[in-house]
């Protein structure tokens, strides 16, 4: 081999395909502040529109009087639910198969309902006009308490269906009452718990939370009256649905809505849904024929879109005296606000709350589910999570935590005795879920060993009894979660929305020259798509991932998908990528053999090229085999070189992960130091390492904040007390503990590429992480459960019932 002939290890080098640290080329744009968001758009003669919002969490709306706010200067129309009537789009359907108000009609049933909308020239003159529109409210009773939604003379949420028996979901049991939903064999989880040796029982509450994006919902619609065409830009997460949404709500014809989702500053299925605000400034182009942006606000954001978890969990789990599980069951009540405006599969009113037998070897597992509604804004979804997995994971390792206690067991040891064991794979769960693949024991056995577990047990042992002497007032706790997920929606026959099936896609054109460009259905809202769909198709085709344009978020331009939200997109579309490559690899060397003059099956693949076996000196790069298929195709072969792959997957993938944590607590003020903090991350094939721990320590760091402080609280009046980020804990760099990434590899066997998703999972296993070890804290002195969130003033009150103040 001469000098100048690069060697495979260069070669490979030199595409930055998968597993390389490829540096983020979005973020080229991003740091020099060039991104593109929505409020970057600005349109000629562009109006605004603002929403006028209920003080009142439940009221008769009396009479609105729009006259002195449309007066102001500048302002060109004034909206209300009587407008929207002219057009049947008053109330519109919700993902979860309810109706929801566009604009009160009638009553207000959350604080800040959208009453009315005002159209103006400028941001400033619609702001000032929402002051001056005069709303006569008739205040009404309250309930924000889920637990009480369904007492016989609780306030009646939705006077429109209080007669239904029947809603989306089946039979409902009261008039504020959405669904009930089961999982598991009821007959045999009794059994089990009626000759269960040890058993726990405890009300585990995950509060409600808020995504909060930095960027919040906003969008411009521009109506073409000349064409009939809608052109919608706005933050979607999944824009393909918004335009079919869009069609069925408008009645305009879907290939006359184009929908452009432009950069996006965060999502975590905050944006997924639709808002009042998107079909408001849409029916504002139609009537003004001019373009018309709305923007929300942080308040509204935090107030009225999209809240997450509100699960009230009654759990149990039996075992055996030598810490054998035997059986769990659970009843949960979600709260889902005002409207079900949730953000599920249609099969699933309780996302994939089953899979909270976790990742342990449950013999039998039964799960009921009650969704009601109480006077909250609508909403419950998938916040960095998988349809409710995040929810079921906190309640499991919270539970297995209070049963190690009871056993007297160190809860490392007993879940290590209880996880589901490497030639178990694939395992069928106690609720019917497949497990694609896992290796728990060495992913735990390697968390316990790399953070020196037992020497941190140790100290904890001898800084109770330095406590019990008086000697410090610091108490240490030690947090294990051990969680699986459920990622990759989904296989069609298990998940779809409003009926469309949820596949998702991938087009690739190869140009003449070797570069090209991927199209895809689902969206990147800061996860890096742009630099990791890339690094998929220089492994698999052989091309520089710089020479891959990677884009998203044009209904025009992309083929149907279903969007980016419960780490969908690398099990699906990722997926969808591979397979595209591979047609578009068959078809490549199909010409190769043509032009070396060879059988297809006499070729190889070597990294970027084809190659006659036996004969590597003979080869065609696949930058040759490009400019060929533009000009030297096979007789009878069409030209070109470009595929599409909609795919729709055999299975979830289950990544998983072992969580460590250590805190300091003091008592005296409830005050907690996050000493270390250490996961361990299982997302099978690893596209881009450094993609992937940013990832981790976006999640824990959002795990953090949920688990020690936030809380979307409201009072006995339905007021939201925690509507801006001073009442709202959201950590900043300032409070954010350093973080330890670790990982093992376990591939999934049904994905092309063996990849899991990985987006979600330091959500999902940060906050019983960081829940396990307050409580951990807490449990020698005889504390089973205190609820999140752990913030120092709740803390304090926990140290105070325990008697640590006296
Ligand atoms: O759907 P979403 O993009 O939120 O989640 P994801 O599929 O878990 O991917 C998040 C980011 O991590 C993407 O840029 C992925 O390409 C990357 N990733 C990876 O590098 N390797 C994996 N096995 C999974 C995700």
């Amino acid at each position: 081999m001469n000098d100048v002939t690069p060697t495979s290890a260069e070669r490979t080098a030199k595409l930055e395909g998968m597993g390389c640290k490829r540096k983020r080329v979005e973020d080229i744009r991003f740091v020099q502040g060039k991104g593109n968001y929505v409020d970057d758009l600005k349109l000629p003669g562009m109006l605004y529109g603002d929403l006028v919002r209920s003080p009142y969490a439940h009221a008769r709306v009396k009479k609105i009087d729009t006259a002195k706010a449309a007066a102001v200067p500048g302002v060109v129309a004034v909206i209300t639910a009587e407008t929207l009537k002219t057009v049947n789009l008053a109330w519109m359907p919700t993902l979860a198969g309810d109706v929801q108000m566009v604009l009160a009609d009638g009553y207000v049933l959350f604080q800040n309902q959208e009453v009315a909308f005002v159209i103006a020239d400028s941001r400033e003159a619609a702001a000032d006009a929402v002051e001056l529109v005069d709303v006569e409210y008739e205040p009404l009773p309250v309930n924000v308490d889920p637990l009480k939604a369904m007492a016989p003379n609780a306030p009646v949420i939705r006077e429109d269906i209080k007669d239904k028996t029947e809603g989306a979901h089946g039979k409902r049991k009261h008039y504020n009452h959405i669904f009930s939903w089961q999982a598991g064999d009821k007959a045999a989880t009794d059994a089990a718990f009626a000759k269960a040796d040890v058993k726990i029982r405890e009300m585990i509450v995950y509060p409600r939370c808020h995504p909060c994006p930095l960027e919040t919902c906003q969008c411009v619609a521009s109506f073409d009256k000349i064409k009939g065409e809608l052109t919608l830009w706005g933050t979607f997460q999944a824009p393909h649905v918004i335009r079919t949404v869009g069609s069925l709500i408008s009645k305009i014809p879907e290939h006359k809505i184009h929908v452009i989702a432009p950069d996006i500053g965060g999502g975590f299925g905050n944006k997924v849904g639709a808002y009042s605000g998107y079909i408001c400034a849409i029916v504002a182009s139609i009537v003004t024929g001019l373009p018309v942006k709305w923007t929300e606000d942080r308040i509204e954001n935090l107030s009225t879109t999209a809240f997450a978890r509100d699960f009230h969990m009654d759990m149990e789990i039996a075992a055996t005296k030598d810490g054998k599980v035997t059986a769990m069951r659970c009843y949960t009540i979600a709260d889902h606000g005002a409207f079900d405006a949730c953000a599920n599969a249609t099969k699933w009113p309780a996302g994939l709350f089953s899979i909270i037998s976790g990742s342990y070897d449950f013999p039998t597992a039964y799960c009921l589910v009650d969704g009601v509604y109480t006077n909250k804004a609508p909403g419950g979804v998938a916040y960095r999570c998988s349809f409710r997995v995040t929810e079921a994971a906190y309640c499991i390792e919270r539970a297995m935590d209070i049963m190690a206690q009871k056993l007297g067991m160190d809860p490392a040891e007993f879940r290590l005795k209880n996880l589901v064991r490497r030639e178990q794979f694939p395992y069928t769960s106690a609720f019917g879920w497949q497990y694609d693949s896992g290796d728990y024991h060495t992913a735990m056995n390697k968390a316990v060993e790399s953070v020196g577990y037992k020497k941190l047990r140790a100290e904890q042992k001898a800084k109770r009894e330095a406590f019990k002497r008086g000697e410090t007032r610091e108490l240490m706790g030690i947090g294990v979660s051990f969680f699986t997920e459920i990622v990759g929606a989904g296989p069609s026959r298990a998940c779809d929305i409003l009926g469309i099936a949820m596949f998702d896609s991938a087009e690739i054109r190869i140009h003449p020259t070797g570069s090209g460009i991927c199209r895809l259905g689902t969206k990147s809202q800061g996860q890096g798509h742009e630099t990791t769909y890339a690094q998929i198709i220089a492994t698999e085709l052989g091309l520089p991932a710089d020479s891959i344009t990677v884009e998203e978020g044009n209904t025009d331009t992309a083929p149907y998908g279903l969007g980016t939200y419960g780490s969908r997109s690398t099990p699906v579309s990722g997926a969808a990528t591979a397979m595209a490559c591979r047609k578009i690899k068959a078809k490549a060397q199909m010409i190769a053999a043509y032009m070396l003059e060879v059988h297809d099956d006499d070729l190889e693949w070597d990294i970027d090229r084809f190659r006659v076996k036996g004969n590597p000196e003979r080869f065609k790069t696949m930058t040759e085999l490009a400019w060929a298929a533009y000009h030297e195709v096979p007789p009878g072969m069409e030209p070109g070189l470009e595929a599409v792959d909609y795919y729709d997957p055999p299975n979830f993938t289950y990544p998983f992960g072992a969580y460590i944590c250590v805190v300091d607590i003091d008592v005296d003020t409830g005050q907690t130091q996050v000493r270390r903090f250490y996961a361990l991350d299982d997302c099978g094939t690893r596209i881009n390492p450094m993609i992937i721990e940013g990832q981790i320590h976006g999640g824990l760091t959002e795990a953090f904040g949920i688990a020690m402080g936030q809380e979307l609280h409201y009072d006995e009046e339905g007021n939201i007390t925690t509507a801006s980020f001073l009442d709202y804990f959201l950590p900043t760099a300032v409070e954010t503990p350093h973080w330890e990434t670790d990982w093992t590899t376990t591939p999934s066997p049904h994905h092309p590429i063996g990849a899991k998703g990985v987006g979600e999972s330091p959500n999902v296993g940060g906050v019983p992480c960081f829940s396990n070890a307050v409580n951990d804290a807490f449990s020698y002195l005889g504390s089973t459960h205190i609820q999140m969130p752990h913030d120092h003033w709740r803390l304090w009150t926990a140290a105070e019932k325990l008697g640590l103040h006296a």
